[in-house]
């Protein structure tokens, strides 16, 4: 017996995340009992640091797993404040601090509490899939905006005052380290499109996600160049704790009891246990410290080998943990590509239509935020794979 499921147009306009198509390939070849170096996916092979563990378990062992006040438990709010302080010098009341389920409510949150239906949204493109995801499933508008490897994949003011002009924006959402392009925009650029925002009467959104993940060059928040910023954060990346579900976002005041409002209405709050864990994070720097350095040396190292095995086109890798390398040379069709590498030489990497469906028919993703053993295995298995 056939049954009637009605599809809503705001659920058909959603994409699948290709990552996860070359995860679940990568799956299957593992389940065959072949090996496979996983590079596909941004997640830390890292467990989250030791005093997190500890905390969770001690709150587990209270047995009591309450909901929480919406906005978050106030400890971590008040640590989450202390950390802008601290690593920006900039003054947040813990107020303006939103505790989220992973940086990933942080953007359902700030697009429902800014925007009306229809509203347009500049987004960087290559970048994160989940930002169009996220807008068409609240009938918004991702407007692209189309960046150059020329200018690093950085977005310029010329570049958003041109795309307003063109198709009139209600907000603009950077992120610094960006995903795949790891491009960290310098602070005078931040602050220009900060001031470029605010006099177009854009909100401004800056995903901070991969903040403290770079090699050597300096990353500002938004924070620093404009308090009316919607900035959105996570504990996934930095410290280990993908699966953790649990982020935040700092809000102007005007917009802290809005989205509180939708909070409450949404999911209740964010699960305890995690924010229990999430407060202990904060005071493990020197293990973050130590995995982030066996992230430089990935890095070092794939920067070193890929070119002689033929990705000789790879674009400079600022922060986060993701190298993002042009095959043109060798194809235009990155999916087709990625099937190939994973079933020639083991090696799983996200195509580049995941982040740009223009261009991203010859780039490939690379995530190096495995171990040091994985990312040596990765190169060998790809030496003599292609031909440079
Ligand atoms: C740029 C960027 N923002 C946000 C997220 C979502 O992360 P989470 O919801 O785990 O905080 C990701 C995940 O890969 C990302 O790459």
């Amino acid at each position: 017996m056939s049954t009637l499921t009605a599809l809503s147009r705001r659920a058909q306009a959603v994409a699948p995340f290709l990552a996860m198509d070359v995860m679940a390939a990568a799956g299957a070849r593992e389940r065959r009992g072949e090996g496979v170096v996983h590079m596909e996916v941004g997640q830390p092979s890292a467990p989250a640091p030791r005093a997190v563990i500890a905390a969770a378990q001690a709150a587990l062992a209270d047995g009591r797993i309450p909901y929480t006040e919406a906005l978050g438990l106030p400890a971590l709010r008040a640590r989450i404040a202390r950390h802008y302080a601290e690593t920006y010098g900039v003054t947040v009341s813990p107020e303006r601090v939103v505790v989220t389920t992973g940086s990933s409510a942080g953007f359902v949150l700030a697009f429902l509490a800014l925007f009306d239906a229809g509203a347009r949204i500049g987004v960087p493109r290559p970048g994160y899939p989940a930002y169009d995801g996220i807008l068409r499933a609240l009938d918004l508008i991702p407007q692209p905006l189309t960046l150059q490897a020329e200018d690093r994949y950085a977005p310029t003011s010329a570049l958003v005052g041109a795309v307003h002009a063109a198709h009139p924006l209600s907000g603009l959402l950077v992120m610094s380290p960006a995903n795949p392009s790891g491009t960290v925009i310098a602070p005078a650029r931040l602050a220009e499109l900060c001031a470029t925002a605010r006099g177009l009467g854009l909100a401004f959104i800056s995903d901070e996600i991969y903040h403290g993940l770079s090699y050597g060059v300096p990353t500002a928040t938004a924070l620093q160049f404009d308090e009316g910023a919607v900035v959105i954060n996570s504990f996934s990346k930095f410290y280990c704790m993908t699966g953790w579900r649990i982020g935040w976002m700092v809000v102007p005041e005007a917009l802290v009891r809005p989205v509180e409002r939708l909070a409450q209405n949404l999911y209740i709050s964010a699960p305890y246990l995690s924010q229990v864990a999430a407060l202990a994070a904060f005071d493990t720097l020197d293990e973050i410290v130590a995995i982030r350095e066996g992230y430089a040396r990935n890095r070092a190292l794939l920067l070193d080998a890929l070119p002689s095995l033929g990705f000789t086109d790879i674009h400079p890798v600022d922060g986060a943990f993701y190298l993002y390398a042009d095959i043109a040379r060798h194809t235009n069709d990155a999916s087709a590509f990625c099937r190939r590498m994973l079933d020639e030489a083991g090696v799983a990497a996200t195509p580049g239509l995941d982040f740009d469906p223009e261009e991203g028919g010859h780039h490939i993703r690379f995530s190096f935020a495995g171990s040091n053993t994985e990312c040596a295995e990765a190169v060998a298995r790809l030496k003599g794979w292609l031909r440079p």
